[in-house]
């Protein structure tokens, strides 16, 4: 079929296509196994399985996991994968970026099909162009800027998703919201409890508008690959990624956010560029979502702020933060001061550790 004998596959063979699906899909949808075979019996005019679908395990730590990595490099080999053949990748976004980057890398980048399997991956990671994984506990240390071949947000993979992850999602909407569309976040706070019960006639909408304006900021945004110092699709991260490390990963990345985003409103109004009240409301939408703005975590500051020095690090040049003016004006950023950061933590202990959500069982 698609490889001939060679291993090398000719310009108007079959596709080729190695699929890669995340275990907390295969666990939680039983027969998507065997629809993909049969998706590729149906059409075998045009396309190939190189071997059966590759399990990955799902969540953060296989980002942590050298051997992981070598496992879909190998299969990669294994399968006899040649720059024009295609990695099909069904998943979270942890999943997605350990698969992107073998893909990215393995012979200097085979073609990538993603189909994210959340609510992050779909409103966020999956339409993006970074591909990576963890290494010395810092997060997506190893990884490459490679854009996808096709991107499928197929919302019925989303049904078997565990509530905590569904919510986790939106807290990556809010920020696109906070830092480019201001109707958006009216949005997303009016429609907040509906969001967080599943609602999918009014969540799946906001997904997607959370997918295209991440999409647009990236095709017109005029810095796909990260060149320059603006990144505003990074609010609330500098943040966000050291409390994932300073807890071992056990807060989700959309958790994470979600507190970067109330620590970074908060400094914002301490600096005196946003009002106090829509600080507070930020803060609020995010409770509305089942989203936490505070974490015990916060508590070793310390540490926290190491996490601006290893930001800057993780982009080059210059400290570049982004924050907030108002809702859907966001501007950069070169310095924090530790000593608001440090107040921005003791403002967010006061008001928000009182009414952190509930958070369900991983
Ligand atoms: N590359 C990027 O641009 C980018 C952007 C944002 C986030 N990320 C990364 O994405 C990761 C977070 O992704 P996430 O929030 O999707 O979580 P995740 O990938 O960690 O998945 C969470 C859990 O959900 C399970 N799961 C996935 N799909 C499921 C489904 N349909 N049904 C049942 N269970 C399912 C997984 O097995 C896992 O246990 C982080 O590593 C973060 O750094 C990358
Ligand atoms: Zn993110």
């Amino acid at each position: 079929v698609g490889a001939s004998a060679s291993g090398r596959q000719q310009a108007d063979d079959p596709a080729v296509v190695q699929v890669f699906v995340d275990k907390g899909v295969v666990d939680t949808q039983p027969d998507l196994l065997r629809a993909i075979d049969a998706y590729f019996d149906a059409h075998a005019n045009l396309t190939s399985l190189a071997t059966p679908p590759a399990i990955v395990p799902g969540g953060e730590s296989v980002k942590n996991d050298p051997d992981a990595l070598e496992a879909v490099l190998r299969r990669i080999d294994e399968a006899r994968l040649c720059r024009r053949s295609y990695v099909l990748v069904i998943g979270g976004g942890a999943v997605l970026d350990i698969v992107g980057f073998a893909a990215a890398t393995a012979h200097r980048g085979v073609r990538l099909v993603r189909l994210p399997s959340t609510t992050l991956s779909q409103a966020d990671s999956g339409v993006g162009v970074k591909n990576g994984v963890n290494r010395f506990g810092k997060k997506n240390f190893l990884g490459v800027f490679a854009p996808p071949w096709a991107i499928v947000n197929d919302t019925d993979l989303l049904a078997t998703l565990s509530d905590r992850d569904w919510r986790a999602g939106f807290s990556e909407a809010a920020k696109v919201a906070l830092v480019k569309d201001r109707l958006f976040f009216r949005q997303i706070a009016e429609r907040a409890a509906a969001i967080r019960e599943r609602n999918m006639g009014i969540a799946l909408p906001i997904v997607r508008q959370s997918a295209e304006l991440h999409a647009r900021h990236i095709v017109e945004g005029g810095d796909p690959f990260e060149l320059t110092h603006a990144r505003p699709l990074d609010f609330g991260h500098w943040a966000a990624h050291k409390l994932e490390a300073m807890t071992d990963y056990r807060l989700r990345h959309g958790e994470a956010v979600a507190i970067g985003i109330a620590l970074d409103a908060t400094c914002s109004a301490l600096c005196g560029y946003l009002a106090w009240d829509v600080a507070a409301e930020i803060c609020d939408v995010l409770g509305a979502l089942g989203l936490p703005a505070y974490d015990e975590a916060l508590n070793d500051t310390e540490r926290l702020l190491d996490g601006l020095e290893e930001f800057r690090e993780h982009l080059g040049g210059r400290l570049t933060v982004p924050l907030l003016r108002g809702i859907g004006e966001s501007f950069d950023a070169h310095e924090i001061k530790a000593a608001r950061v440090r107040e921005a933590v003791e403002r967010l202990v006061a008001t928000c550790k009182v009414r952190q959500p509930q958070r369900a069982a991983s």
